[in-house]
């Protein structure tokens, strides 16, 4: 285990596995080089306790590892890790979609309430006893409003059902145009963005959308213009998004994820037309737990030989090397 996981999880592994905490390890290096002869299973995801270490399971992470079977993600997102270099060594990555999708579309289209009716601004309003001395402000509405989701995976599916709940126009952009859906897609996310005025994140992170939502982007949202990003923070170019707010070039922004976990640019703490949550999205107790649970059973499944429940697209079981050279 590389980075602090849940209980559930370490409580879990513990009662089939050996299991060593790398992060608690005086000298990480050692105890991987240690570890490597024996070494077959990884479990890790985004750090979410408070000692906040972070270790990539990338290239040359896996490559150290010569008997390494399975690394199971906590996490639906697992930029974290190098899923192709695992391919290629017929190692089976593991995530944990699904029973957190309901709880991070509520996520998003909290913060998109949020930020449209400035909803924490007015909380503060009243606990600063300003009411006394004036009504807070009216704010923008999201009626009449056209939602452009960027990545129509489960996750964005769940918040354009909420959005057409709400009476939102919705419209996506991803890799490709989906068979079965019926929502206007655009290729060009410029395009998708002049036609809406709310850009909802939610595809996945890592190298292929890396500043994907940029300048030009924004731009095309407008000043009415609305982003939630509920997914990677890398995903959105984090300078550009200051510049936009700072001049007004759109009206605010939601944001649970951010490029450099946990630091939040000092810019935007200081602006109030944003949301700002702490990688909140899958963070109720029943889900963490659930999630928790799916990482245990995936690695069960695999240490008994048997399919596990949820292997990423790029390694499906039964293990076979992808891409080998
Ligand atoms: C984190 C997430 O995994 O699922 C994801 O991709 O970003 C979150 O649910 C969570 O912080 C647990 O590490």
């Amino acid at each position: 285990m590389p980075v602090p996981l849940p209980q559930l999880i370490r409580s879990g592994l513990a009662e089939r596995f050996s299991v060593t905490r790398l992060w608690e390890e005086p000298d990480g290096d050692a105890a991987i080089a240690r570890l490597a002869p024996t070494l077959r299973f990884v479990a890790t995801g985004v750090p979410i306790l408070a000692e906040g270490v972070s270790r990539p399971i990338d290239a040359a992470f896996i490559g150290r590892l010569p008997r390494l079977e399975l690394i199971a993600n906590m996490g639906v997102g697992y930029d974290n890790i190098d899923a192709a270099a695992a391919a290629a060594r017929g190692i089976v990555v593991t995530n944990t979609p699904d029973v957190l999708t309901d709880e991070t579309a509520d996520t998003a289209f909290g913060l998109l309430l949020c930020v449209v009716r400035q909803l924490p601004q007015a909380d503060r309003y009243l606990r600063a006893g300003k009411w006394r001395e004036a009504p807070f402000a009216l704010s923008a509405s999201l009626r009449g409003r056209r939602m452009g989701i960027v990545g129509l995976g489960r996750i964005g599916k769940a918040i354009a059902r909420r959005g057409e709940a709400f009476g939102l126009e919705i419209a996506y952009h991803g890799r490709r145009k989906q068979d079965g859906v019926d929502y206007p897609f655009h290729a060009n996310l410029v395009e998708m963005a002049r036609a809406c005025d709310i850009l909802m994140i939610a595809a996945p992170g890592g190298p292929a959308t890396r500043g994907l939502v940029g300048q030009a982007e924004l731009d095309a949202l407008g000043p009415q213009g609305v982003v939630v990003n509920i997914a990677r923070g890398g995903i959105v170019d984090e300078g550009a998004l200051i510049a936009a707010l700072r001049d007004g070039r759109i009206l605010g922004a939601g944001l649970d994820v951010f490029a450099a976990e946990p630091d939040v640019p000092a810019e935007l703490v200081a602006m109030d037309h944003v949301v700002l949550l702490p990688h909140v999205g899958s963070a109720t107790a029943p889900t963490r737990d659930a999630m928790s649970r799916l990482v245990v059973e995936n690695c069960e499944a695999v240490a008994a030989g048997r399919a596990p429940p949820t292997p990423v697209d790029e390694t499906p079981w039964p293990p076979r090397r992808i891409g080998a050279t």
